[in-house]
């Protein structure tokens, strides 16, 4: 596969708050941050940080006041939902755009929401996050598709659970694009199986909408999608809001999840007379700043362009993917064919031979300020398949993997630095200079002592004598 626009350094890096920031390390001068946790959470881009500090200067109650400000921010507010649900391909009419804290918030919403015959059952697989596998345990029996040993959905199994649990399957709730692998189902192909058994689908798209177009699509097509939820802080917009856009019948009846001012159109001491559409689910003041951020953030991945974001990320995959594999003892989990990069995310686990995972990820901060993350990804049943591969794999005893990220400011050059430091983890350039810490519970270097500088609490009180 050809290696294109991965660049010594990338355009993009710019347009990120906080792209120009050093930190310090165990050794030598302070390193430039490299983050390749792009998959957990995303810093916010420079424009959407803009976009919110102009609605900070209207910002007033947000359908609860008569003041011009009040509605200024109103209509701010409901522009955002419009841009949320264009992003998705939400269909006026059809879709309905719920602004929640996060995906999780979502998913506990629509699970709630949902009405479920006793004999109903949801089909979720192995491979979610736990936002798309618990909130449905609360109320419904669950069954879970496999995941096959290389962390792909098994796509048999699928048929075969809809087949076996056909008329009873109220939802399948699937990922768009793993958190710990970067696999991304075909969720059309998923949704026409779905629909023939007379189900409806809710795809969890956290970690693919940075990365991918998508489409709900009309709800005549079958290949449509029922429900997807996603997060901003995912998406370059870490200001606190996420969204669940869905079918807008799911929504029109019943009480919603939360209950309060905002969700009602008249309350006596005996009955209660809900709103019509998103504000029946908005109860309470909602988070407009997190909204327009969330918005802002849509628009400008719209601009830079999904056939770039893709064919960017593809390319340094591929490149990762095939750097990795040269590093002694590094197994890598999940799809690790570079010439297949174009079928997932760059989202890439990984752990080396005889170390702790958490002791790589500390290594790779405190040497050379890379960011990744360790642990199970909040999606324990699927790391626990991924490790019991029984061809590949660093047995120290837990349930853990390394994961680096790709976003859209990454480089080549990065991704050196991250194989260079990877490669002497592994010839043990460090070995004995990191302690695990009891307290905090991860590993630092031996005498390290970092006073992380809050002074960004007291700029922000100008009102102080
Ligand atoms: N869901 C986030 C992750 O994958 C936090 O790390």
């Amino acid at each position: 596969m050809a290696i294109v626009s991965t660049f010594a350094r990338n355009p993009l890096a710019d347009q990120l708050v906080g792209n120009d920031l050093r930190l310090a390390r165990r050794e030598g001068p302070p390193a430039p941050a490299l983050n390749f946790d792009y998959a957990a959470t995303t810093p916010p881009l420079r424009s959407v940080h803009r976009a919110v500090e102009r609605f900070l200067a209207i910002y007033g109650s947000v359908h609860r006041g008569a003041g011009l400000k009040s509605q200024a921010a109103s209509a701010a507010y409901e522009e955002a939902r419009a841009i949320v649900g264009r992003f998705v391909g939400a269909r006026p009419g059809q879709h309905q755009v719920i602004f929640t804290r996060n995906t999780t918030e979502a998913f506990n919403l629509l699970a709630r929401r949902l009405k479920f015959r006793p004999d109903q059952v949801v089909l979720t697989t192995e491979l979610e996050h736990h936002a798309n596998d618990l909130p449905w345990r609360a109320v419904a029996p669950v069954v879970h598709v496999r995941a096959t040993a290389t962390g792909a959905l098994d796509l048999d199994h699928y048929a075969a659970l809809l087949q076996r649990y056909s008329g009873r399957v109220r939802l399948v709730a699937v990922t768009g694009a793993s958190n710990v692998t970067g696999h991304m189902p075909p969720i059309h192909e998923l949704a026409v199986l779905a629909h023939a058994h007379g189900a409806e689908i809710a795809v969890d798209a956290a970690q693919l909408v940075a990365h991918r177009q998508l489409d709900l699509g009309d709800l005549n097509d079958p290949a449509h999608l029922d429900y997807v939820a996603l997060s901003g802080h995912k998406l370059y917009a870490p200001y606190g809001a996420g969204a669940l856009i869905g079918r807008a019948d799911t929504f029109a009846l019943g009480a919603p999840m939360l209950v309060g001012g905002g969700s009602v159109r008249r309350v006596t001491s005996r009955i209660v007379d809900w709103a019509d559409g998103p504000a029946r689910e908005e109860a309470g003041t909602p988070n407009a700043v997190g909204a327009i951020a969330l918005a802002a953030a849509c628009l400008a991945l719209q601009e830079v362009g999904f056939a770039w974001l893709s064919a960017h990320e593809t390319a340094l995959t591929s490149y990762a993917l095939a750097q990795l594999a040269r590093v002694p003892g590094l197994w890598i989990y999940g799809d690790c064919d570079p010439d297949q990069a174009d079928t997932r995310l760059g989202v890439i686990p990984f752990c080396l031979d005889q170390f702790d995972p958490h002791l790589v990820a500390a290594m790779l901060s405190y040497e050379a300020g890379i960011a990744v993350r360790s642990g199970s990804f909040c999606a324990q049943p699927y790391v626990r398949r991924l490790l019991a591969r029984e061809e590949a794999g660093c047995d120290v005893g837990q349930l853990g993997l390394v994961r680096a990220s790709i976003g859209l400011a990454t480089s080549k050059q990065e991704i050196d630095s991250l194989v260079a430091t990877l490669h002497a983890i592994a010839r043990g350039d460090f070995d004995g200079l990191y302690v695990y810490d009891q307290v905090t519970k991860g590993y630092h270097p031996h005498g390290w002592n970092q006073q992380y500088n809050l002074s960004f609490f007291e700029q922000a009180t100008p009102l102080a004598a």
